[in-house]
C-alpha cells in the first residue's frame, strides 16, 4: 500500500507502533520495522541518554529497516535530560522521531537540522494545527479511545479524524482503537494515511513484556478500561485492576482536593512491576478500549501481514462489491 505516510518514512505498510513506556524496547521496534511497519523505541524508558544510545545501537543489530524514537515531553519539576536524549537520537543516526506530550517547538530546529522527520502525537485538531505550523512532517491523531493519555476533550476518532482531515495539510495517521484491517480501512476512509497502534502491539510475541500482561489484554473486553487522574488534568486510560480500583476510590473520596501525592502508590514505579514482573494489580498502566478487539498473540509479522491482506479483501471485495453497477 502506498500513502503519504509510507512515502514520508520509507516504509512498506502504513502501520506505526506508538511509543510505550517499558514496552517500546529494541526487540519490539525491530520486529515491527522488519515486518514492514515503523517501530519506535520509547526514549524515556531508557534511564539516561547514554542508555538510549545503546538501545538504538542494539536495534540496529536487529533490523536494517527504518525505525524511530518516541520522545514524550512531560510537565515535570525536574525534567529529564531532553537535550541529551535529542543528541543521542541525532548521534545514533535515527531519522524519525515521534514526539508526544508538550509542544515540541523548542526541539524542532535541532531535529530538522539533523534531517529528522517528526511526527507529533496529539489529541485535538488545534494541537495538530499547531504541530503543522511549527514544521512537523506528520501528526498522529489520538482519539478518546486510546490507551494512555487521551487529553481532556474526549473526542472519539469517528469525529476527530474527519475533523483533522478537514483542517490539516500534512499527512496524519489514526491512533487509538486501531487493531486490525477494519481499523486501517476505516481510518483511511476518514482521511488518515495510516494507523498507529499501541495496545495491539503489546499482545505480540516480540513485545518484551511479561506474558501476564499479554494474557490480560486478550482476556479484557472493551468495557475494562478506566479513566484515572481526570481531576489532575492528566487523564490516563488504563486497564482496570485492584490498584486502579483503589486509585478510583481515593479520587472519589478526595474529589477536587486530590493531589498527585495521594495516589503515588498507585501510579509510581508501576511500569517495571507490571511489564517486567507481571504484577497485574500493581497500579495504573495504560491500555486502550481496543483490548476488546484483541483475541490472540501473533508475531508482529503475522499481525501486519494479516492486516494488509484483510485490508485488500475489505477494499476489493466487501466495499467494491457494495457499489451498484
Ligand atoms: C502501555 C502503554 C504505554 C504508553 N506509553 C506511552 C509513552 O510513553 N509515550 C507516548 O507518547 N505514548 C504512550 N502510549 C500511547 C501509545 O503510543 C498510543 O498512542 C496509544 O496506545 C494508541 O492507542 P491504542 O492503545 O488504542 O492503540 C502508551 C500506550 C500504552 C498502551
Amino acid at each position: 500500500m502506498k500513502t503519504r505516510i509510507t512515502e514520508l518514512f520509507g516504509i512498506q505498510h502504513p502501520i506505526i507502533q506508538g511509543g510505550m513506556h517499558f514496552v517500546g524496547l529494541a526487540e519490539l521496534a525491530a520486529a515491527v520495522s522488519n515486518a514492514g511497519g515503523l517501530g519506535l523505541i520509547t526514549g524515556l524508558t531508557q534511564r539516561t541518554p547514554d542508555d538510549l544510545a545503546k538501545e538504538i545501537s542494539r536495534c540496529r543489530t536487529m533490523t536494517d529497516k527504518p525505525f524511530g524514537v518516541n520522545l514524550t515531553f512531560l510537565p515535570s519539576v525536574t525534567p529529564p535530560d531532553y537535550p541529551g536524549y535529542v543528541q543521542a537520537i541525532i548521534d545514533g543516526g535515527v531519522k524519525i522521531v515521534e514526539t508526544a506530550g508538550n509542544n515540541p517547538a523548542r526541539w524542532m530546529p535541532m531535529l530538522k537540522e539533523a534531517g529528522i522527520k517528526v511526527i507529533h502525537k496529539c489529541t485535538s485538531v488545534r494541537h495538530s494545527l499547531k504541530a503543522e505550523s511549527i514544521g512537523c512532517d506528520a501528526v498522529s491523531v489520538d482519539g478518546f479511545e486510546c490507551g494512555g493519555h487521551p487529553g481532556e476533550d474526549d473526542v472519539p476518532n469517528f469525529i476527530l479524524l474527519p475533523r483533522a482531515a478537514e483542517e490539516l495539510k500534512i499527512p496524519f495517521v489514526a491512533s487509538g482503537g486501531m487493531a486490525d484491517a477494519r481499523s486501517l480501512v476505516g481510518a483511511l476512509a476518514l482521511g488518515a494515511e495510516g494507523m498507529n497502534m499501541g495496545t495491539r502491539f503489546m499482545a505480540t510475541v516480540e513485545a518484551p513484556i511479561h506474558d501476564n500482561v499479554k494474557q490480560a489484554i486478550v482476556a479484557a473486553s472493551e468495557l475494562d478500561t478506566r479513566l484515572v487522574m481526570r481531576s489532575l488534568r492528566n487523564t490516563e486510560r488504563v486497564l482496570v485492576n485492584a490498584g486502579v480500583e483503589r486509585l478510583l476510590k481515593k479520587e472519589k473520596t478526595l474529589g477536587a482536593a486530590l493531589k498527585f501525592e495521594d495516589i503515588i502508590g498507585e501510579v509510581a514505579g508501576v511500569y517495571p512491576a507490571v511489564m517486567q514482573k507481571g504484577e497485574m494489580d500493581a497500579g495504573a498502566w495504560s491500555c486502550g478500549m481496543v483490548a476488546g478487539l484483541i483475541h490472540d498473540v501473533p508475531t508482529c509479522a503475522q499481525l501486519i501481514d494479516r492486516i494488509m491482506s484483510e485490508a485488500t479483501q475489505i477494499i476489493r471485495g466487501r466495499l467494491e462489491g457494495m457499489l451498484a453497477d
